[in-house]
């Protein structure tokens, strides 16, 4: 379920690069989230390549970024491999073959934690590239720690914002795939605006979306699952690949959210989406 393609067979290159823009880390790109422990509210003016709407004008305030406690191996793989496989968030499109050393089917992953699922994934799937998404410092060194263990060249990381990564940084009709596993449900219901997963976040992702590729989203969290179902479902672009909600794709592992999950008795939910060749 994966999709995956053929890959040029070319050697990825050493290290990544955005259209040629000069390496730097990316908490020092420009308007790149600080660990200050803020809570973030983004600005969301219209995007640059099509799909806009007034209501990408709106906030989306998903993740609270805390300080929280990097570990020394966390902390050295950020330092030491960032460079390498960071990614700097900018306001132009991603060059991924560029990026990545070769023409790959190319699936996005926002929200990656701590990267473990992320790893398995890529490491069973070198036919495919990975672009991870993540604005957690402890996070990002736990998936460039396990990239280098693994030695997986597929994989690379922009640590910023995903709706102003999906919205700047990737092409309409770009992505093969796109993962969203166990975003924060935002459980409260004051909060309930706070979910990554709403309407005008997802027609703008789901315009990235090749026709063919598809949308695939896990959650334990019953009524976040209705809501996606019905966003997804509401989205022209798209179309349910099952009746409503679909088995646990074989490439998708258990990550620790979901064993907590499954631990507090909740069910798990996928959701499988393909888009369509154009709007019906
Ligand atoms: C509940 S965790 C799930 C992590 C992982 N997918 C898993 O299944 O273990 C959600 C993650 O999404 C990240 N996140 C939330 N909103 C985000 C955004 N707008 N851009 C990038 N990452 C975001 C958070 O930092 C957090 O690490």
């Amino acid at each position: 379920m994966t999709d995956p393609g053929k890959a040029s067979g070319a050697a990825p290159a050493p290290s990544a690069r955005v259209d040629g823009a000069a390496q730097q880390p990316a908490d020092r790109a420009a308007g790149a989230p600080a660990a200050d422990g803020a809570s973030r509210s983004l600005p969301l003016p219209g995007p640059p390549y099509g799909s806009t709407t007034p209501e990408h004008d709106r906030r989306i305030r998903s993740y609270v970024l805390r300080q929280g406690r990097i570990t020394n191996a966390q902390q050295r793989a950020h330092d030491a491999l960032l460079p390498q496989f960071g990614v700097p968030y900018r306001a132009g499109l991603l060059d991924a073959h560029d990026v990545f050393g070769r023409t790959a089917p190319l699936i996005m992953e926002i929200g990656f934690g701590m990267g473990e699922g992320t790893a398995q994934i890529a490491q069973a799937h070198p036919e495919n590239d990975y672009l991870g998404i993540e604005v957690h410092n402890p996070g990002v060194g736990s998936l460039l720690d396990r990239i280098g263990r693994l030695a997986l060249t597929n994989v690379r990381i922009v640590q910023h914002d995903a709706v102003e990564v999906v919205r700047d940084m990737i092409a309409p009709d770009r992505l093969a795939g796109v993962h969203v596993f166990f975003p924060d449900p935002w459980h409260k219901k004051r909060h309930h605006k706070r979910r990554l997963l709403q309407a005008p976040f997802v027609s703008l992702l789901a315009s990235r979306i090749a026709p063919g590729g598809y949308l695939h989203v896990a959650t334990d969290w019953a009524d976040y699952a209705q809501q996606v179902l019905a966003v997804l479902g509401a989205e022209p672009l798209l179309v349910n690949t099952v009746e409503q909600y679909a088995p646990r794709p074989a490439y998708r592992p258990l990550t620790r959210f979901e064993q907590r999950g499954v631990r507090l008795g909740h069910e798990v939910f996928d959701l499988v989406f393909r888009r369509r060749a154009a709007a019906a």
